[in-house]
């Protein structure tokens, strides 16, 4: 695999130190710079931008191209012709199912919708006005106090089990959150329905009356599921990988990972979008929120712009935005205040030499805000979406590396503190 090198010469140390170059099967080279810690050396790398933390054959992404593969297919080809469950099985397993893998998978994840009815017990801790992602975290993070029967994480059943569960569990809890907050019974899951009406079902049905899935809407929050699904080593995914090298249980690494969604710079952008074009309330406003972000002295910055890999469009924002009008063609708001807001934004910040000159394009959560909203999802569920979403990305990347030979992750650091001293009294 090294079939190139680098050298590398340091002021002070005689030698050139030669490190080997890996190429993979697309993408930028990688140097590997582990022998530079029996030279005295450490990388510095803030903010991993220049890291390969691992390597992985999951998810591909040409940030300047504006390219994301999920085993080698293309967003927009798998949001056209797939759907959710067929692409949780992509990233499990590295290929598409047949017709009749895919049965059995969807047939398996039906089997693990309800959770242990012990669980339900556990929301009423929470204040009814908890943010969501709260009650997620502690409930994700507790299954594993529920199933013990799969946390073998040297196991490939049971690691294959805590997928299947995490995959089936995460829209009965995430709809269990919203139910909770707004005093509603907990709906059970309906295996009869997709996945998405299943999940429109639990958050919006009751008692006393049944949900008719509206199969626009359907088809829309399964589109959203499935762009969420994976994204190559972003925060929260770095996280799971890191609490997944400890050893940990696989229930608590994906708390981890929801813990690190939840922040506005990542999975909490849909739910700042939102509260933003709140906040901006007209379009005559627009002007003095996009001053507010170009000014370096203030903190304010446009939510739902901007990327770390993306120096170019987004290729989910795209299929999102035409998902965006279908919403709001088929339930005739397209006149919606927020959404003229939205598009006036969206269509300044393409024409600013600010934005263009950083790059800073709409991102995913730009649009998967407003077609929340327009479903009737609350704002502060936008990231609880986000994170059912998202689990599979977390829980693929976590088999991965335990199917591996691997390490526990410990980075180090540039120490600039006290160098030893002696302890006086003060
Ligand atoms: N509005 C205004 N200016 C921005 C923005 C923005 N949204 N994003 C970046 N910039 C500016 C930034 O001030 C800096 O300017 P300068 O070079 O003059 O100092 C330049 O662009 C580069 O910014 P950066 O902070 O080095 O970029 P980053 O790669 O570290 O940050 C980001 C990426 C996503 C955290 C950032 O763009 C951001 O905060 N965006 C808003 C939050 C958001 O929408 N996040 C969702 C990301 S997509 C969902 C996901 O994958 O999680």
């Amino acid at each position: 695999m090294a079939d190139k090198k680098a050298r590398l010469t340091v002021d002070g140390l005689e030698e050139v130190i030669e490190l080997p170059v890996y190429t993979g099967t697309t993408g930028p080279d990688v140097v590997d710079v582990r022998a530079l810690t029996s030279k005295g050396l450490f990388t510095y790398d803030p903010g991993f931008v220049s890291t390969a933390a691992c390597e992985s054959s999951i998810t591909y992404i040409d940030g300047t191209k504006g390219v994301l593969l999920h085993g080698g297919y293309p967003i927009e080809q798998l949001a056209e012709n797939s759907d959710y469950l067929e692409v949780c099985f992509l990233l499990l397993n590295g290929e598409l199912p047949t017709p009749e893998q895919k049965e059995v998978f969807v047939k398996t994840v039906k089997n693990h919708t309800m959770v242990h009815e012990q669980m339900t017990h556990f929301f009423n801790g929470f204040r009814r006005d908890a943010h969501p992602m709260a009650i997620m975290v502690a409930v994700v993070g507790a299954l594993s106090a529920f199933y013990h029967d799969s946390l073998d994480i040297d196991d490939a059943h049971h690691r294959e089990v805590c997928a299947f569960r995490l995959i089936a569990k995460m829209p009965t809890i995430a709809a269990m959150c919203y139910k909770y907050s707004i005093g509603q019974p907990f709906q059970y899951p309906r295996n009869e329905l997709d996945y998405a009406d299943n999940f429109l079902q639990m958050m919006f049905g009751n008692p006393c009356q049944d949900y008719v899935t509206n199969p626009v809407l359907a088809k829309a929050m399964d589109r959203i599921f499935l762009l969420h699904a994976d994204h190559e080593q972003n925060a929260s995914t770095s996280t799971v990988r890191l609490a997944g090298s400890s050893g940990a249980n696989p229930f608590a690494c994906i708390a981890s990972g929801i813990a690190a969604l939840w922040g506005p710079a990542h999975g909490g952008a849909n739910e700042a979008v939102l509260t933003m074009l709140q906040e901006i309330g007209d379009e005559s406003n627009i002007d003095e929120f996009i001053k507010r972000a170009k000014d370096p002295e203030d903190s304010f910055r446009l939510m739902g712009f901007g990327h770390r890999v993306y120096r170019n469009f987004d290729p989910r924002a795209k299929v999102m935005k035409q998902t965006c009008d279908e919403v709001l063609a088929e339930l005739g708001i397209e006149n919606d205040p927020l959404l003229k807001i939205a598009k006036r934004l969206e269509q300044i910040a393409l024409e600013d030499d600010y934005f263009i000159q950083r790059k800073l394009y709409p991102n995913v959560d730009f649009y998967s805000g407003i077609i929340l909203k327009a479903i009737g999802i609350p704002t502060n569920m936008f990231t609880v979406i986000f994170a059912l979403s998202r689990t599979i990305g977390w829980i693929s990347h976590w088999s991965e590396f335990h199917s591996s030979p691997n390490k526990i992750g410990r980075p180090r650091q540039l120490y600039t503190g006290p160098t030893k001293r002696d302890y006086e009294k003060k």
